[in-house]
């Protein structure tokens, strides 16, 4: 393989990021548009360096001309959850997916790695569109969650600080600060419905309040702006009182009045 040549073989690695990111993203804003909560808190991807690729060439005694198929995380993606439990639930989402076949699962939430490491890790196929035709690469998922990605990211930098010779005394703080994170994800499992709850009724309130103003602002451009004025006023009354149930209440007749208003417009033409 000649040297300029890398360019164009990681060509597709870097659409096939590019597209999990944005479906991913999709996924989140999907959700929320629903008044779902989201599995998914945030989600990141990278196209492995060409050093690294070369490095772990080396580590793995890999020939250059086998790295596609033996090198399976080329291109990454990383899901971070809010909950431990949204792990499964990304997990099964991506397994009903027909763009995605996993390959392989490694389960090190389950199997904690000696080194205190917890995660879920999906190696898929996944089809890119090229100019010479459709290519099926692997990719690596790592799904986490917040907590667990902060211990991984802090420890990572450490790995590289040390290269690999990490003194006894970092091993054993990294171990408890596993443990650490360990009851942290447990705890915050407890209180999940709880959260749970209190974020949907933002997300809710957020969805309401978008569709009345959007109505507002439809009303408007069609007739008695002073009515419309009173409507608006009447709206930012309720929305004061930070009751749920009177926004849905009022977003309820508004869309009514809507409703009248428009059959109004029609016959008036
Ligand atoms: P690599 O050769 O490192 O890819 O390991 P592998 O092929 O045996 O796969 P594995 O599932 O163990 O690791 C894949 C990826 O998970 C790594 O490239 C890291 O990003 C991450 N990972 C695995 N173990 C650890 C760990 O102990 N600490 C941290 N911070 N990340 C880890
Ligand atoms: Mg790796």
């Amino acid at each position: 393989m000649e040297i300029q040549l890398w360019r164009s073989i990681l060509c597709p690695y870097e659409l096939a990021v590019q597209e999990l990111v944005v479906k991913f993203q999709h996924l989140i804003a999907e959700h929320r548009e629903n008044d779902l909560y989201s599995p998914i808190e945030q989600v990141v991807g990278r196209v492995k360096s060409i050093s690294s690729i070369l490095e772990k060439l080396q580590r793995k005694h890999i020939p250059i001309e086998r790295m596609e198929e033996e090198i399976e995380d080329i291109a990454g993606i990383r899901i971070i959850c809010q909950f431990e439990e949204d792990i499964a639930a990304v997990v099964d989402l991506i397994s009903h997916r027909t763009d995605m076949e996993i390959k392989s699962e490694k389960n090190y939430l389950k199997h904690i790695k000696e080194s205190g490491y917890r995660s879920y890790h999906l190696i898929i196929y996944y089809t890119v569109q090229t100019i010479t035709g459709p290519k099926r690469i692997q990719m690596e998922i790592q799904i986490r969650t917040l907590a667990m990605n902060f211990w991984a990211t802090i420890e990572h930098s450490l790995q590289y600080k040390y290269k690999g010779d990490m003194p006894p005394h970092v091993t054993q703080r990294l171990s408890k600060a596993a443990d650490a994170i360990e009851s942290l994800d447990r705890e915050m499992s407890s209180v999940r419905n709880e959260i749970m709850d209190a974020q949907n009724s933002s997300q809710t309130q957020s969805n309401l309040v978008k569709d009345i103003l959007n109505n507002i602002e439809n009303m408007y451009k069609l007739s008695n702006k002073r009515e419309v004025m009173k409507i608006q006023d009447e709206f930012l009354r309720v929305f004061k009182t930070k009751d749920l149930q009177q926004l849905e209440r009022f977003h309820r007749q508004l869309d009514i009045i809507a409703e009248g208003y428009r059959a109004q417009s029609v016959s008036g033409h």
